[in-house]
């Protein structure tokens, strides 16, 4: 008994902010965030919510499957439409389906993996047959614009998975976890603390980026140990796409040759939990993923978590 990974779809707003035009807006240049970042432009949202980006990427994920089929939505977003109704809740209806048992995931930049680790679960307790799982997320609300050491990093936008519960092994092993002693070099406060509105991404650049590199490495390999794999083995790594230095000092440690790292941050920077399911899908449309391949993903983000998953497309 196995979860083999169906379909994917994405969805990106149409307005596109380049580093050009951040140079209007804080002290900052095109020059600076290329080569400290790799980001080029990122997508922001004119009036999308998450839950209508989720939804989108979701309708191309479910192209050929129909929508009231689905008994399962999961929605990792860090971004919510609202504190509830879940984002997951609102995809449900706006699918027009009515029976899928549907909920959000909290683990920012990871919650993709994480969100993937516990549909994977439930369709292997067998009462499920289906899953969609969504990464979602409207950065460009809880980024302070005038902050120039955090506003330049992220963006807007969805991506989805449609799981099926099958005889083959598609999804073959997870690697997870947490140290939330870090939770305070990378956060957003919300109302629950006493902090005051508004509530923006807090970040330690510096300090995130060595743990980053050091963590994901480190996922990636266990996860490789768990699938029996090595890493020649791997045809495809997609990390998540915070950064174009983590990813390559991860690749490099990991000794996967850079023409077998997804890279397409330079397009929609920061996109936390979306960022991998967006990756995955284009991808798999741009045919760089065939039938057979074995893709690695890994993720990391506030927390700190992380996370890691070895899929057989
Ligand atoms: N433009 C120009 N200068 C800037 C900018 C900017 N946009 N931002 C910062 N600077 C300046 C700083 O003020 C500092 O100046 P100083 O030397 O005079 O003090 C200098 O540039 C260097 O700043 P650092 O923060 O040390 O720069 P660094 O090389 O670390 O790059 C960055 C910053 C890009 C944020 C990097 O640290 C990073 O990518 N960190 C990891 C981010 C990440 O992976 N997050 C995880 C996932 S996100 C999530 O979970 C939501």
């Amino acid at each position: 008994m196995g979860v083999r990974l169906v379909s994917t779809g994405s969805c990106l707003p149409d307005k596109v902010l380049s580093n050009f035009d951040l140079e209007k807006m804080v002290d900052t240049s095109d020059h600076w965030i290329t080569t400290r970042t790799g980001i080029r432009e990122r997508r922001i949202s004119q009036g999308e919510t998450t839950s209508d980006m989720a939804t989108e990427a979701a309708f191309k994920a479910l192209s050929s499957t129909s929508p009231e089929e689905v008994e399962l939505i999961v929605v990792a977003t860090a971004t919510p439409d609202a504190f509830f109704p879940s984002t997951a809740c609102k995809v449900q209806s706006k699918l027009g389906n009515k029976r899928a048992v549907a909920f959000d995931v909290s683990a920012a930049c990871t919650g993709f993996i994480y969100a993937l680790y516990v549909a994977d679960s439930i369709l292997r307790s067998k009462d499920i047959k289906n899953a969609l799982v969504i990464g979602a997320e409207r950065f460009s609300k809880i980024v302070n614009w005038e902050d120039r050491s955090t506003c330049i990093l992220f963006g807007d936008g969805a991506g989805a998975v449609y799981l099926e519960a099958s005889e083959d092994e598609g999804i073959l092993a997870f690697d997870l976890g947490a140290d939330g002693s870090y939770g305070e070099l990378l956060s957003v406060p919300s109302v629950g603390s006493n902090e005051d509105f508004p509530f923006f991404v807090k970040m330690k650049g510096n300090e995130v980026f060595k743990i980053a590199v050091r963590t994901m490495v480190e996922s990636a390999k266990r996860v490789l140990e768990k699938a029996s794999l090595k890493a020649e083995d791997i045809s495809l790594l997609i990390p998540h796409q915070a950064n174009l230095r983590i990813i390559n000092a991860v690749a490099q440690r990991l000794n996967i040759p850079q023409e077998k790292v997804f890279v397409n941050l330079d397009k929609y920077g920061n996109t936390s939990a979306a960022s991998i399911p967006i990756a995955l899908d284009e991808a798999l449309r741009q045919g760089k993923l065939k039938k057979g391949d074995l893709v690695l993903l890994v993720a990391f983000g506030g927390g700190f978590t992380w996370g890691s998953c070895v899929i057989k497309v």
